[in-house]
């Protein structure tokens, strides 16, 4: 008997006539398995599932599991494409969230680089990697916005900036995806990117991961919608919905959120999958009644893709059939995943060449790539003058807990980085002091007693402490933002002998460091930096790379103060910034180190600022500039110029600082450069609970610097639309 036709496999039909060709020859149960996603399928299991995902499921994002190669996704494909009636390509998925082979520094550690380039850069590169193993879609990037480091996973968020996050959660997707506008999603190194956890998952109360989120609208729509909503206009392909319930509905089963705003005013058109587990969760959150009450609640609500919790798989042709849930609520879900399979190019080249990882994974560019993000990374909190190191120190002594790691330096998410590949920080700051003359000394500090020792016969101590990756992460919240036990201690003993002391802090979340204030020479934080930690935070203690890490994140001075950050509403009695009395009687109210805030090697002085002109009216652009100099005669400065804006007077209450501009200046030793940003209305708008931009005339304090908070100010005056 001849083949049925596939009409389908016309690759000059437009996506849409495609897909429509394929659905109407589907089974109910053909539809269902396409909305359908399993995990870790053997070869031979195939045909009731349309994606799956490789992951160990054992405590998210933590345990490193055996991955996924070309041969094995050639394999499964083969028994999609050739052992089943309609021959459908599958999707793998992985979280791909921060590297592939080669671990780039964890995202709000890519995020304190301020630089949407190297975001881009580093998610292109993540792409080639996992494509190599098979891997056509990644469950990245995060969007949260996260202002309560108790939070594990703020270790995967942009910070607490709605502004950062979302430009950087663009860059991340035209990376990913291959490209701006949605990218080249049929190139063979291209992956489809997926925006997650929509939305507000970053509120978990109390920092308890998976915990109920209580926002308004206005703050949904400015701060987490934000990102999302630059994601979609950026042509992210996918959307994550999110483990918790927001104002007691459960983001799996929110239809306002889900199918009102996403795929309607977002205008969202590629497939929602749910968290894992979370469509059968439904049930744990008290409202289904059993698994199919699940299905029919999540696939109403918007849910395309069920992910592992078998709903879908069970419950919808029965439900379907039994006029329960409508064929046409199906059919949308299945289109969608459809037209991603087509926009893949799975149609015409399902397989993945097996010798192309030997190539392309690991390479010296992506680990040069790897070493400039860490560099990027590392914020210089404190220096005494004792950084960059002088040569000719006798003897450097590098100790503490992750003076010797590796796996360490990845930090949470990262399931195909390997241990061996590697380098550790003593090992870098080896390499680098080679000069006759110099020693490098070394211990994990696995003995206290032994290292003080060493470091009272050394010049100068590297203490290298901070969190293991075990405590961030999904799931992994903590009460106190201090270093963990005995460190400070440790910190402490070693100032006392020590001639020199450089503390640096490998984290996944902002830490509260008050009792490194005055401890030691100088403090450096460098989150958990990859598998080039080691060099890129070697090359900025030397010098050979200025400190240009810029805190995405508020660093409180401690647990009680969060959540902390820059853009907070006005009070009716605001503080005096002078004074001396707050609100907490046992503390300060601000932070330790603001939002922003980074030191380089050089001062870097701001001039004036300048406008262009002192009114915004309606279609005008403004120029703001300001000259910002090294004043400086020794060190290169990278500046990152931020741009704050302040509104005096709105129809709701505005934040005392909204970020709206970065840039990135480098400057030589004495060079000034004149630095400028450009200003239109969308930039000074607010959206409303409703989602629309409105910007109302008035006055605002525009404010150029160095982080929130400081640098000159100008005013400008926004007129009204006629
Ligand atoms: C996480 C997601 C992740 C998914 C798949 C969940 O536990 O919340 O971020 O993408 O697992 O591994």
């Amino acid at each position: 008997m001849n083949a049925p036709p596939r009409p389908w496999l016309d690759a000059t039909m437009p996506v849409p006539d495609r897909v429509a060709a394929l659905l109407a020859a589907m089974t109910l149960e053909e539809k269902v398995a396409q909305v359908h996603q399993v995990a870790n399928p053997a070869p031979d299991d195939v045909g009731g599932f349309g994606t799956c995902i490789v992951a160990s499921g054992e405590h998210a994002g933590n345990v490193r599991d055996a991955g996924t190669q070309a041969r094995s996704v050639n394999a499964l494909q083969r028994r999609a494409v050739e052992g089943t009636r309609l021959g459908i390509p599958l999707i793998v998925a992985r979280d791909v969230i921060h590297g592939h082979r080669t671990v780039f520094p964890i995202p709000l550690g890519q995020a304190a680089s301020f630089d949407a380039d190297l975001v881009r850069e580093c998610a292109r590169v993540a792409a080639r990697e996992a494509t190599a193993d098979g891997v056509r879609w990644t469950f990245a990037p995060m969007l949260d916005v996260a202002q309560d480091p108790r939070w594990g996973r703020i270790a995967e968020s942009w910070g607490e900036d709605a502004w950062l996050a979302a430009h950087l959660g663009a860059a991340a997707v035209e990376g990913f995806q291959g490209g701006p506008d949605g990218g080249r999603l049929d190139q063979p190194d291209a992956m489809a990117a997926c925006a997650k956890h929509y939305v507000g998952y970053g509120l978990a109360q109390g920092g308890r991961d998976y915990a109920e989120v209580d926002v308004g609208p206005h703050v949904l729509q400015n701060r987490h919608l934000r990102p999302f909503r630059a994601v979609v206009d950026a042509g992210v392909a996918t959307v994550m919905s999110a483990f918790h319930t927001i104002d007691t509905v459960p983001m799996t089963g929110h239809t306002a959120l889900l199918g009102d705003h996403l795929k309607g005013d977002l205008g969202f058109a590629g497939p929602v999958v749910s968290d894992w587990d979370a469509v059968g969760e439904l049930r744990q959150h008290g409202v289904a009644a059993d698994l199919a009450d699940a299905a029919r609640l999540a696939l109403g609500a918007g849910i395309d893709i069920d992910m592992v919790s078998e709903a879908f798989a069970t419950h919808l042709v029965d439900l379907v059939r039994a006029g329960v849930v409508p064929e046409a609520q199906l059919d949308d879900a299945v289109r969608r995943v459809l037209a991603l399979k087509f926009r893949l190019g799975l149609f015409e080249d399902p397989w993945t060449p097996e010798d192309r990882a030997a190539s392309v994974q690991l390479t010296d560019a992506h680990r040069a790539l790897a070493r400039r993000a860490a560099a990027s990374a590392v914020v210089l909190l404190r220096n005494d003058g004792t950084l960059p190191l002088r040569p000719g120190l006798r003897r450097i002594h590098v100790t503490g807990p992750f003076a010797t790691a590796r796996a360490e330096l990845f930090g949470t998410w990262t399931l195909d980085g390997r241990a061996e590949d590697a380098g550790t920080i003593a090992d870098a700051v080896r390499e680098r002091y080679t000069a006759p003359g110099t020693e490098v000394t070394v211990d994990d500090h696995r003995f206290g007693d032994e290292t003080l020792v060493r470091a009272r016969e050394a010049d100068l101590v590297v203490a290298c402490v901070g969190e293991h990756p075990l405590r961030s992460g999904e799931a992994n919240s903590v009460t106190s933002l201090d270093l963990p036990a005995g460190q400070v201690e440790a910190l402490e003993a070693l100032a006392r002998v020590s001639r020199r002391l450089v503390v640096v802090v490998l984290t996944g979340r902002p830490l509260a460091l008050e009792r490194l204030a005055h401890l030691g020479s100088a403090v450096v934080l460098a989150f958990h930096p990859g598998i080039e930690g080691g060099h890129g935070i070697a090359d900025v203690l030397s010098g050979d790379v200025p400190p240009s890490g810029r805190l995405p994140s508020s660093l409180p001075w401690t647990t009680g103060q969060v959540p902390l950050h820059h853009d907070q509403l006005p009070t009716g009695r605001p503080l005096d910034p002078d004074g001396d009395v707050g609100r907490y009687r046992d503390h300060r109210d601000t932070p330790a180190y603001p939002f922003g805030f980074g030191l380089g090697y050089a001062d870097v002085a701001y001039g004036e600022v300048q406008l262009s002109r002192p009114v915004l009216a309606p279609g005008d652009v403004v120029e703001l500039s300001v000259q910002v100099t090294n004043a400086g005669a020794e060190h290169a400065a990278l500046e990152t110029v931020q741009l704050y804006a302040r509104a005096h007077r709105a129809a709701v209450s505005r934040p005392v600082s909204e970020l709206v501009g970065v840039r990135r200046v480098a400057l030589a030793p004495g060079e000034t450069r004149r630095v400028a940003f450009e200003l239109d209305r969308t930039t000074l708008s607010r959206r409303d609970a409703r989602g629309d931009l409105r910007l109302e005339p008035g006055l605002f304090t525009l404010q150029v610097g160095p982080h929130a908070g400081a640098g000159p100010t100008i005013t400008l005056e926004v007129t009204a639309a006629p």
